[in-house]
């Protein structure tokens, strides 16, 4: 079964066609990076209208082979820019008198490392994964879940604050380095811990809630994180030292990201080691824009070492946004169909469990 998905939720216009929830036939991302640079990050009235320049061009190039249904996005995300691509995938499945499929975006990225391309080996079905636990962490969300089944998630533990991608970028805007943070992070450390491997890292905090916080919304600490303090440690850290450009002179720039990134690094796998101690887990699922990290997927191998289980992290071109999540699980769920799928509104605070 051949399903075509279309994604803009947020700054990219995807769309993609999967086989039977796995097997990606295409794939077309069309990223607006570029577009957002200057605002250092994503503006919706840009993305709104990138997304109507582009989705046409972008579904024609996707639809290489005749498709059986059609899925979309419809939350969570920016209002304006899920419209586009809901409009769109409504008008197409009317016209070739197919079904449509509403999909949540967030348990779409927990479906990446299931998606493989035609003619390369296959990864491991979902069923043998489950029980697992799910990490989604992106621009938007840093949120932990008990998968139990497919279609059976619940929230365990979640950022209380900001999301890990979203302290990657605003550390990078303070630090003058562009839009988004999370790459030129990524890449800056690793040279820097390379090049000086036994360096004396800046203490920054673990993002650790406090216990019975009302913020925890009864979720229990041990499972969350919290990146507000880390950020303004990181502000109070430049300004203690003079500002940007005196840091910049001493060239100290690279020893402070690395710092701050380890800092997100190790709470997000203290968090899931937590999580994962004593469970019954069979894989830990990691989806999401910050997935790519180089340093993150080092430490939750570790950690996956560690406690057994198998560690399951999609290629590096479906971490970020894309459509072959949004078609690949499709198949697995289809919970909003037919005529109410059809006159389904968009859900920008969409809950990431439903
Ligand atoms: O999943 P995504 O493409 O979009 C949503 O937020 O849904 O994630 C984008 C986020 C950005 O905050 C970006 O800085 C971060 O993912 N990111 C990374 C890396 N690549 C992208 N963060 C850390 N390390 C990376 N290599
Ligand atoms: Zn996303």
């Amino acid at each position: 079964m051949n399903i075509l998905g279309i994604e803009t939720s947020c700054d990219e216009t995807a769309a993609a066609i999967v086989k039977d929830g796995r097997e990606v036939v295409s794939s077309v991302v069309h990223t607006q990076i570029p577009l957002h640079q200057p605002y250092g990050g994503v503006v919706p009235e840009i993305a709104s209208r990138a997304h109507v320049e582009k989705i046409d061009h972008v579904i024609k190039a996707a639809l290489v082979e005749k498709v059986d249904a059609v899925a979309v996005t419809y939350g969570p995300g920016l209002s304006p820019a899920l419209i586009v691509g809901l409009n769109a995938a409504k008008g197409l499945a009317k016209s070739l008198n197919v079904p449509l499929i509403a999909i949540n975006h967030i348990e779409a990225h927990l479906h990446t490392p299931f998606l493989f391309d035609a003619g390369t080996q296959e990864t491991p079905p979902p069923e043998e994964c489950l029980p697992a636990l799910g990490l989604v962490i992106s621009g938007g969300h840093t949120t932990w879940y008990n998968l139990q089944d497919y279609g059976s998630y619940s929230i365990i533990g979640q950022t209380l604050d900001d999301a890990a991608g979203e302290a990657f970028d605003k550390a990078a805007k303070l630090l003058g380095l562009g839009y988004p943070g999370g790459p030129v992070i990524d890449k800056v450390s690793r040279q820097y811990i390379q090049e000086n491997p036994n360096s004396n890292l800046i203490q920054f905090p673990k993002g650790r809630p406090r216990a019975n916080v009302a913020s925890l919304s009864g979720l229990d600490a041990d499972y969350c994180v919290s990146f507000s303090g880390l950020k303004t440690a990181l502000l109070r850290y430049v300004q203690s030292q003079g500002g940007v450009e005196v840091l910049k002179e001493q060239s100290e720039i690279p020893r402070i990201i690395t710092s701050y990134q380890e800092a997100i690094v190790q709470s997000v796998a203290d968090r899931t080691l937590n999580a994962l101690s004593g469970s019954n887990y069979k894989s830990l699922i990691i989806g999401g824009g910050v997935s790519l990290n180089s340093r993150l997927r080092e430490v939750l191998s570790e950690v996956a070492n560690k406690t057994n289980v198998k560690l399951m992290v999609a290629k590096p071109k479906y971490c970020g946004d894309n459509a072959a999540m949004i078609a690949g699980l499709a198949f697995y769920r289809r919970n909003i169909t037919g005529e109410e799928a059809m006159s389904i509104d968009v859900s920008p605070s969409l809950c990431s469990c439903s």
